[in-house]
């Protein structure tokens, strides 16, 4: 049997899967053969005490610092990452509709290679800032689903270092978009299922009009039903308060009783839409249990574009959401693709955004905000038993930066160590050399 200790962790308060309930006591974490095996104080002593001979163990010192399960992206596209500089995908506007008629000008030069190239790149990045667990959209408006033949590769390729979800993503419609030889999205959305994809996407407001928006949730759910896969639907990501395919998502979703199975993704109208409508909302949302993704740099900068002033910030009710018992989780969306250029991978970013965009700032909603990138965003993804911090599950963790979540979120901290089934796949130095300490004593 393999063991290893890892001693002297605080454990991230505020989350629901971990084993200890205070960061106050410093813990110590047992691995055996890439689980945990247990999580408490004074583990050393107290396996000594039970006659277990640990002298061959590797032992890892972590220094009082914040441990917490690996991040989630639950809201990317891989096979978009690194296209921004491509001559002719220039979004001049900054506007959703035209990074798609971009990406759609632009997108027929693709092979596998190119796109795997290129996602491995971001995944890289994605890995250095703490994320073992992707949610991936792919393109399959295209007859030769070479977005999506390129990321079930790499979700294979790559499965021991990282976890991906594929979704079925018709970027330009079920509906609204035909391929060159007539295919239908819808029909490419079905092909991508038969394929290996893990979730049925849609984009309801991007269809031509509303029956055929509606007319997508309904397959969308049928098909999730048919294959028994996951849903994630690209649904309302716009600033018109009546776009309103989220109501009809988690009602279709709650009616065939796979409410927990679905995420609606962006979701920037319920920022325009009135209260009175929402307070209707959210007793289906309550009674669905579907899920929220929110991808806050990349509304921010593409929504409110036919406001002048006042402009609406184009992130959908994160904290209305959350203090109503609804889940949700956060994306990064975009790395230097036509809809925004500064995307790295940095979830901390992400989660800093959003407590400033959703105005989520007292002591309590800090303590627990690193929950959207972890525990959150696992129940998105319903990963269930594979993931957190309690014996028997996969020994999969980060080391962060700081000794609480508070100073994490704070100081937007580096992750120092990410571990996946007790194997460190990599770590990095403090940043601070001790010499600083001759300029400035603390007092
Ligand atoms: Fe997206």
């Amino acid at each position: 049997m393999s063991t290893q200790l890892f001693t002297n962790a605080h454990i991230a308060t505020g989350m629901p899967h971990s084993t200890a309930a205070t960061t106050a006591v410093p813990q110590d974490i047992l691995v055996e053969d890439g689980r945990f095996a247990e999580i408490g104080p004074d583990l050393p002593a107290r396996l000594e005490a039970q006659g277990r001979d640990m002298s061959s163990a590797p032992v890892t010192d972590l220094g009082g610092r914040l441990v917490c399960p690996p991040f989630c992206d639950t809201h990317l596209h891989l096979d978009y990452a690194y296209t921004a500089r491509k001559p002719g995908a220039t979004n001049s506007s900054g506007t959703l509709f035209e990074g798609i008629q971009r990406w759609s000008e632009t997108k027929s030069d693709l092979s596998i290679e190119d796109v795997k190239s290129r996602a491995r790149t971001a995944i890289r990045h994605e890995l250095l800032h703490g994320v073992q667990f992707i949610r991936s959209h792919a393109d399959v408006t295209d007859p030769n689903l070479t977005s999506l033949r390129a990321l079930l590769e790499l979700r294979e390729e790559l499965k021991d270092v990282v976890t991906i979800q594929i979704v079925s993503f018709p970027q330009e419609g079920m509906y609204s978009y035909a391929g060159p030889h007539g295919e239908a999205g819808a029909d490419l959305v079905e092909e991508g299922l038969r394929m290996g994809a893990d979730c049925v996407g849609g984009i309801p407001h991007f269809e031509q009009c509303r029956e055929l928006g509606e007319r997508s949730m309904h397959t969308v759910v049928k098909l999730a039903t048919r294959y028994g896969r996951l849903i994630d639907v690209h649904c309302d990501e716009t600033d018109d308060p009546n776009s309103r395919y989220v109501e009809l998502l988690s009602s279709l979703a709650y009616r065939a009783g796979i409410g927990v199975r679905t995420t609606a993704s962006h979701t920037c109208s319920l920022g325009s839409a009135d209260n009175a409508y929402f307070f209707h909302l959210t007793e289906l949302l309550q009674a669905a249990h579907v899920n929220f993704a929110c991808a806050p740099t990349e509304n921010l900068y593409l929504q409110g574009r036919q406001d002048t002033f006042p402009k609406r910030r184009g992130i959908t009710r994160v904290k209305e959401l959350t203090e109503a018992g609804i889940n949700v989780s956060l994306g990064q969306d975009s790395m230097q693709d036509p809809w925004y250029p500064l995307g790295n991978g940095n979830m901390m970013i992400i989660l800093d955004y959003v407590l400033h965009l959703a105005q989520m700032m007292s002591f309590e909603e800090i303590d627990d905000a690193l929950k959207f990138l972890t525990v959150d965003g696992a129940t998105t993804m319903n990963l269930g038993d594979s993931y957190g911090l309690e014996p028997g599950r996969p020994a999969d963790f980060l080391v962060l930066d700081a000794s609480s979540v508070f100073d994490a979120v704070y100081e937007r901290c580096a992750v120092l160590r990410s571990v996946r089934e007790g194997r460190t796949l990599f770590t990095r130095r403090e940043t601070i050399d001790s010499a600083f300490d001759d300029l400035i004593p603390e007092a």
